[in-house]
């Protein structure tokens, strides 16, 4: 495999996703992570915001000197190569930031049918100023800085960024190091992955009784589908219909995974319940706990009629990753889709089959396992789900309004094409009404608030902008079909300092 050791570069998994397309497993690590090196083929150091003469800058992996093969550097990477090997590295006198030229001074395999000249991401502070002994430079920028450089025998170094779509042949010189360099071959491919997933869930399962909470997001669906492959009927789906789904949704989740896949799921309607746990109900904190424990409640039941001792989890590589670095040792637990305390109470055991694949590997294992694209691509969708839409109490007079307004927004995105584009969106039912004037007749009817964002993993976003005949054309609908809303107003915030969900 091909470590990808981790400095703290905004995109390390980028290159962790770039070396997976590439055909190359590859595996994230924190530069102090202990790792067995048994089946490490290549290293890749990644960027990172430090500057390696500062005191406390991250420093090479302890394994480093045991490992025996090849290392590419990247940025940081590069600088802290030729810093711990006698080199200089020094602040620019400004710093490099954005597409730039490249000149190609030697040959070398790296480049193999790169242009002489090229266009590369920068981006960094500090640069190499003198190489170590025994290196050369291969490429300088048109500031005359090194930008690319090696020792011929271990060490590939470059200052700009291959991973970034902007470095033209970014990808090719990945390859090169993997395939010319290292002499690997490319080995990793998703229909692999999953005979071989399922028959070793198969070996691990056997016998077992399992239990899954299937939402219907993507994560769950292929983690619950792909163990259902493994282990059939001693696979338990449990499907919660809490009442706060999108419209139609409590009759389409079972449908394709009951009727179409064939997994055995149970269907709950436990709508009554929760709405009634919910009443009086208005400070978002208490409505997202109420929820979940209430959750677990009605889960742990089926654990137990099922004679579950494991437990499937959705969880996938970025969680992984993310948590690795926040030092915890097990994945976040997002929500209480993810079932979370249940665990430790029942003492069940984790099933992870996604951990360590990225959001969009997940997606394609979907498609080979025959999920349909309406569940693969569909938005993300909070666990408590409208609940967190309707600000201040749920009522179910309320619910019905905001199902209806929310189904008329998405198809009316899915119509104009900007369903796709988006990476969420969604309606907002506030606690305020408004005047307004139907037929001859003063109206006080709610807000409604539509909100899309353009976002990657929801970490950050901005807000969509959608064109204002699309959202036009849904303010229309809504207001003239939807019953008891007065006006329709769009959100124009990004986050942060917002949030997505506005509660
Ligand atoms: P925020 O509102 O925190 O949302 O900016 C970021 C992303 O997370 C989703 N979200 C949740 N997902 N359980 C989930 O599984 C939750 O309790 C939850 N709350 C927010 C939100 O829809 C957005 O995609």
């Amino acid at each position: 495999k091909v470590l990808v050791v981790d400095y703290g570069s905004q995109y390390t998994q980028l290159i962790a996703r770039v070396v997976r397309e590439l055909g190359y497993y590859s595996q994230v690590v924190q530069y102090d992570e202990q790792v067995d090196l048994e089946d490490v083929q290549a290293v890749i150091l990644s960027g990172g915001p430090a500057s390696v003469y500062e005191e406390d800058a991250p420093k090479l992996p302890d394994w480093f000197e045991k490992y025996e093969g090849k290392v590419l550097g990247i940025c940081y990477g590069m600088q802290l190569v030729a810093h711990s090997l006698g080199g200089k590295v020094e602040p620019g006198e400004k710093a490099e930031y954005g597409r730039t030229t490249i000149r190609l001074i030697e040959d070398d395999p790296i480049f193999f049918g790169v242009e002489k000249e090229t266009t590369v991401w920068m981006s960094h502070g500090d640069h190499v100023k003198v190489l170590p002994k025994g290196f050369k430079v291969l490429a300088k920028s048109t500031d005359e800085i090194i930008a690319a450089a090696t020792d011929g025998k271990r060490y590939w170094l470059l200052q700009f960024h291959p991973e970034v779509r902007h470095t033209l042949r970014g990808r090719e010189i990945l390859h090169n190091f993997l395939s010319k360099i290292c002499n690997l071959k490319p080995n990793w491919n998703l229909e692999d992955f999953v005979s071989k997933k399922i028959e070793e869930l198969r070996e691990t399962l056997a016998g077992k009784k399992v239990i899954a909470a299937l939402s219907g997001g993507v994560d769950s669906s292929v983690a619950c589908v792909l163990t259902h492959k493994a282990i059939g009927e001693n696979l338990l789906n449990v499907f919660v219909d809490h009442g706060f789904l999108r419209k139609g949704e409590e009759n389409e989740v079972p449908k394709v995974f009951k009727e179409m896949l064939g997994l055995n799921l149970v269907k709950i309607n436990a709508r009554k319940r929760f709405l009634e746990k919910l009443r009086g109900v208005s400070d978002p904190e208490r409505k997202r706990k109420i929820i979940g424990e209430e959750f677990i409640r009605v889960f742990e039941k089926q654990a137990q009629q099922h004679g579950a001792t494991h437990l499937v989890q959705g969880t996938i590589y970025s969680d992984v990753i993310e948590s690795a670095k926040s030092g915890k040792k097990t994945a976040a637990i997002k929500s209480h889709h993810n079932v979370g305390g249940l665990p430790e109470r029942m003492n069940l055991q984790i099933v992870e089959p996604l951990r360590n694949l990225f959001k969009d590997e997940v997606r394609l294992v979907g498609e080979i396992l025959g999920i349909p694209r309406q569940i693969l691509y569909r938005h993300p969708f909070p666990g408590p789900g409208l609940a967190v839409r309707i600000l201040g109490e749920v009522t179910e007079e309320k619910l019905e309004i905001l199902k209806e307004a929310d189904r008329i927004f998405i198809e009316t995105l899915k119509e104009t094409g900007w369903y796709e584009k988006v990476w969420q969106a969604f309606c907002v039912l506030l606690p305020v009404r408004s005047v307004g004037v139907r037929g001859d007749k003063r109206a006080y009817d709610y807000v409604l608030a539509l909100r899309a964002v353009d976002s990657t993993e929801g970490m950050t976003a901005d807000w969509s902008k959608i064109p204002h005949e699309v959202l036009d054309l849904a303010a229309r609908r809504i207001l003239n079909s939807v019953k008891g809303i007065g006006r329709v107003v769009y959100d124009i915030s990004s986050k942060p300092p917002a949030t997505i969900e506005w509660e």
